[in-house]
C-alpha cells in the first residue's frame, strides 16, 4: 500500500487542442463536458479511484478553468444549502475535496515529453502515474476490474518495473499513437523492446498502441532533457520512454477497460453517449432522440 498512498499523477493538460478548435480558442479541452461535467473530471476521477491524492496538473496561461473546477466554493455551497439543494451543494463540495491539485504551468505547448519534465520539481525522486487530460479509459462495463491506473500500479508492484497501458488497434490505426512491441512477460504483460512514435503502416512493430496511460521511474526527466525535439520541434514523451525501456527495462500491459480519445471530435460524441445512456434520468429520452435522429 505505500506506493499507492504516495504516489502522485502528473496530467498534462496544457495542449493548444486543434482538432477541437474553434471552441478551444478560449475553452479548454478537457474542461469540454461529456454530459454534465469536464473530461477531465472523469480522468481525475481515474487516478482518485487508483489511490492517487496528488495531482500534478500541467496547464498554461489562460486554462486556468481546470484548477478553478477542482477548487472549493464556498459560496456556491452555502447558496445551494440555503435554497434546500443539499445534494448539489454535496457534490460540488465533493469535487473540491476530491484531490490536491498542484498546478504547474507549461509556458509553451512543447510537447507532450516537455509537459511531463515541467513536474521534475514537485515529482522529485518518487515513482510517479501520468493519465494524458483528454483519453478517457472506461472500467465501468467490467465489474470487479480496477480503475486502468490501479491496473497498471498493481503490475508495477509486483514487477518493480516502469509500465504503460497498451490496447490493440486495428492496423490501419497505428499511425496514430506510440506503438511497442516484445516478448511475453506474463497474461497480457510483455517487456518494451521496440517503440516508434506514429510509424507507418509497414514500419509499426506490432499493433499495441499506448493511449495515455504510465507509471515511470523518475530517471525519465533525465532523458526528457536529453531529448532532442522532433517532429513541429516537439520533445516526444516516446522518445524519452524510449531510453527507460533500453536502459532501466519498461512493461507494457494490456489493461482491461473501454478507451475514448475524447480529444477527437467523434471519440468525444461515443463518450457522450455512452455515458449518457448510463444515466437513469437521461436514458429513456436519449434512446427515443437517437430514434428520432435515425429515422430522419
Ligand atoms: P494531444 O496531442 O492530444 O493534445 O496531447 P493537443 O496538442 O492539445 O491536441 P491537438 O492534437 O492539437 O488537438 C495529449 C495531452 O497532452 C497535453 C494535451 O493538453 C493533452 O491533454 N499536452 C500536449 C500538453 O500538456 N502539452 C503539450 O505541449 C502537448
Amino acid at each position: 500500500m505505500g506506493y499507492l498512498s504516495n504516489m502522485k499523477a502528473v496530467i498534462p493538460a496544457a495542449g493548444l487542442g486543434t482538432r477541437f478548435l474553434p471552441i478551444t480558442k478560449s475553452i479548454p479541452k478537457e474542461m469540454i463536458p461529456i454530459i454534465d461535467r469536464p473530461m477531465i473530471h472523469y480522468i481525475i476521477d481515474e487516478a482518485i479511484q487508483s489511490g492517487i491524492h496528488d495531482i500534478v496538473l500541467i496547464t498554461a496561461h489562460g486554462k486556468e478553468s481546470i484548477q478553478h473546477y477542482f477548487t472549493r466554493s464556498h459560496e456556491l455551497e452555502d447558496r445551494l444549502m440555503k435554497s434546500g439543494k443539499e445534494e448539489w451543494a454535496k457534490d460540488i463540495k465533493r469535487i473540491g475535496e476530491s484531490c490536491n491539485i498542484i498546478p504547474v504551468i507549461q509556458d509553451q505547448p512543447a510537447g507532450l515529453g516537455h509537459a511531463v519534465g515541467c513536474a521534475r520539481s514537485v515529482i522529485g525522486d518518487e515513482t510517479f502515474a501520468v493519465l494524458l487530460g483528454d483519453d478517457m479509459i472506461d472500467t465501468t462495463p467490467y465489474p470487479g476490474v480496477p480503475a486502468c491506473t490501479k491496473q497498471l500500479i498493481d503490475i508495477y508492484e509486483k514487477q518493480n518495473m516502469s509500465v504503460v497501458g497498451v490496447m490493440e488497434v486495428p492496423l490501419q490505426d497505428v499511425v496514430k499513437y506510440g506503438i511497442v512491441s516484445g516478448p511475453t512477460v506474463s497474461d497480457r504483460t510483455f517487456k518494451v523492446q521496440s517503440i516508434v512514435e506514429k510509424p507507418s503502416i509497414k514500419d509499426a512493430p506490432g499493433r499495441h498502441a499506448i493511449p495515455g496511460r504510465y507509471i515511470v521511474d523518475p530517471i525519465i526527466f533525465k532523458y526528457i532533457s536529453e531529448t532532442k525535439p522532433g517532429k513541429n520541434g516537439e520533445i516526444q514523451f516516446t522518445d524519452s520512454l524510449f531510453q527507460l525501456a533500453m536502459n532501466q527495462g519498461l512493461l507494457a500491459h494490456e489493461f482491461i477497460g473501454d478507451r475514448y480519445d475524447t480529444g477527437d471530435r467523434i471519440g468525444y460524441l461515443d463518450a457522450t453517449l455512452t455515458f449518457g445512456l448510463r444515466r437513469p434520468e437521461l436514458k429513456s429520452a436519449l434512446i427515443e432522440l437517437m430514434k428520432k435522429h435515425l429515422k430522419d
